[in-house]
């Protein structure tokens, strides 16, 4: 089953955001399968943000993921990746549909919240990174009456 990497950024914890970030993805019916809250260092933050290491923006991205504890989760069920992504909204609030996390609760693109992995590929790389212990293995007993 299709897995993705969300975390919450600094500010949504520090905002008081974790419930109402985590009450939409368990609305939609997606599975928890990891969750902690945690602080990272310098160096995990720029291995997970690797890809962006030439953006002007990334010294200040990586400063701002570092500011503070972030909650990580794994989250697991059909299409969550690019469903979790449109729940999530697009990378700007100012672009970000109302509706979405960022387009509801964020207003500048450098303090969005949230983040969530933006392929199958990147999820994997990023679950691996964040939850080298691995994550729970467990499934609703109610599984076939939930889902098709
Ligand atoms: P990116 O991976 O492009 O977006 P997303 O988080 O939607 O997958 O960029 C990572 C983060 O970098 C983004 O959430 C916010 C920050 N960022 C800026 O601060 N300025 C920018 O111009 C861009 C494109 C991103």
């Amino acid at each position: 089953m299709e897995q993705t990497f969300i975390m919450i950024k600094p500010d949504g914890v520090q905002r008081g955001l974790v419930g109402e970030i985590i009450s939409r993805f368990e609305k939609k019916g997606f599975s928890l399968k990891g969750l902690k809250l945690m602080s990272v260092e310098r160096p995990f933050a720029e291995k997970h943000y690797a890809d962006l290491s030439s953006k002007p923006f990334f010294h200040g991205l990586v400063e701002y993921i570092i500011s503070g504890p972030v909650v990580a989760m794994v989250w697991e069920g059909k299409n969550v990746v690019i469903t979790g992504r449109k729940i999530i909204g697009a990378t700007n609030p100012s672009d970000s549909a109302p509706g979405t996390i960022r387009g509801d609760l964020a207003i500048d693109i450098g303090r969005n919240v949230i983040h969530g992995s933006d392929s199958i590929e990147s999820a994997r790389k990023e679950i691996a990174l964040w939850f080298p212990e691995g994550v729970a293995e467990w499934q609703s007993s109610l599984h076939h009456w939930i889902y098709e």
